[in-house]
């Protein structure tokens, strides 16, 4: 039987042509170190390292006064931008949609006197910009939210929270962890002072790598999670004030970031747009086709002319099987591979009226083909009628 992967939300596969090589050329063909290596081999390898981060800067359209850290993904990022920013007695906003790389932090940090208020998204996931608004208050130091959601995919306004933030002097964060290399991310338009990605999702690079973009006033402000060698300043016992360095302790994950690299040039040459439209066109044509199954509920938006509300993320809840066992189902009699239970987003599930059972969730990347949608399509209206 042949494997269908619909987990691309978890991670993607396949990967960006070349990825895998790229990583195996650095381990075989020289792995060196850089900012350590006085050689000529380490310095044409900092060279791919400087040429990543100034393409994830372009991909993101950061400012002039923005840096690139490397980190082992988004949670490490999201852990860098609340742990390095917020101190007891300072307020953070997010939302009822996020993901427990945001949640868990924040709890632990209101665990230790930081006042956290979460917003609530409607039924849809989708959140209304006034209510961010409103909770507001003077202490208000900063905002995180998700861009898309990893279970239902509805996507937030970030253009306009941006908005909201900067005209009232907040740091806005994003977890870019379900959009980025699928939707465009402006950190000038849409006035981010901070993006957290991973490598692995769509930007169809290795699993730890990932990183995050940070405008420099903000950068000042936080305080470094890890300090260590960073090949600078190597007379001092003092962690450097300067960028990235201040964020990037130890060894970089180099293998990770030639894959990245690799991974990227390949965006670059397919182009966001049209991955995106691919993506859309297969959500469209499942979401269509699951109107006409009885037995199941799609969680948020299920409307396929509302397509540019949402990404390729889709979860269903089987209203008279049971979700665990749909999955394996799937697995089992058709090779479907997808993701259930809870996707470390319980308060995600409360507000799409899904906790505590959990939903089955598709999730599709470039490669998906329509043949699939077709097929997985077949298969839940068999499950669901079982
Ligand atoms: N956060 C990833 C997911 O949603 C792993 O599956």
């Amino acid at each position: 039987m042949k494997t269908i992967y619909m987990d691309n939300a978890a991670t993607s596969f396949p990967k960006a042509e070349g990825v895998g090589e790229a990583m195996a050329d650095y381990i075989n063909k020289g792995a060196f170190n850089v900012g350590r290596g006085g050689y000529e081999a380490a310095y044409l390898l900092s060279e791919t390292v400087v040429e990543t981060r100034e393409m994830l800067l372009e991909l993101f359209d950061a400012p002039y006064n923005t840096s690139l850290i490397f980190t082992q993904g988004a949670t490490a990022s999201i852990n860098q931008f609340l742990k390095g920013l917020l101190c007891p007695g300072d307020h953070v906003i997010t939302t009822s949609v996020e993901h427990n790389a945001v949640m868990r932090p924040l709890r632990y940090l209101e665990s230790k006197g930081t006042e956290v208020t979460v917003v609530p998204c409607d039924g849809e996931g989708k959140l209304d910009t006034e209510d961010l608004e409103k909770a507001i208050k003077k202490n208000t130091k900063a905002v995180i939210t998700t861009h898309a959601s990893n279970v239902s995919g509805t996507l937030l306004p970030i253009g306009e929270i941006g908005e909201i933030c900067r005209s009232r002097g907040i740091f806005y964060g994003v977890d870019a962890a379900q959009s980025a290399g699928v939707y465009p991310i402006s950190m000038k338009e849409m006035k981010l002072d901070f993006v957290a990605f991973p490598g692995h999702k769509g930007l169809l690079g290795p699993q730890g790598i990932g990183g995050f973009a940070v405008r420099d006033e903000l950068a000042e402000k936080l305080i470094p999670i890890f300090q260590g060698g960073t090949g600078s300043v190597s007379d001092s016992e003092l962690q450097p004030e300067f960028l990235p360095d201040k964020f990037e302790s130890g060894t970089l994950p180099l293998p990770g970031i030639m894959g990245l690299h690799k991974a990227l040039l390949h965006l670059k040459k397919e182009g966001l747009e049209a991955k995106r439209h691919k993506e859309e066109a297969l959500t469209t044509r499942f979401l269509a086709g699951l109107h006409n199954i009885p037995g199941i509920r799609v969680a948020g938006i299920c409307d396929p002319q509302r397509i540019q509300e949402r990404a390729s993320v889709v979860s269903l809840d089987f209203l008279n099987y049971d979700n665990a066992f749909a999955a394996f189902d799937l697995e089992q009699d058709y090779g479907i591979l997808t993701r259930v239970g809870l996707h470390c987003a319980p308060e995600a599930h409360r507000t799409l009226g899904t906790f505590p059972r959990g939903t089955v969730r598709f999730s599709f990347g470039p490669e998906t083909t329509f043949e699939e949608i077709d097929f997985a399509l077949r298969a839940i209206k068999n499950i669901a009628g079982r």
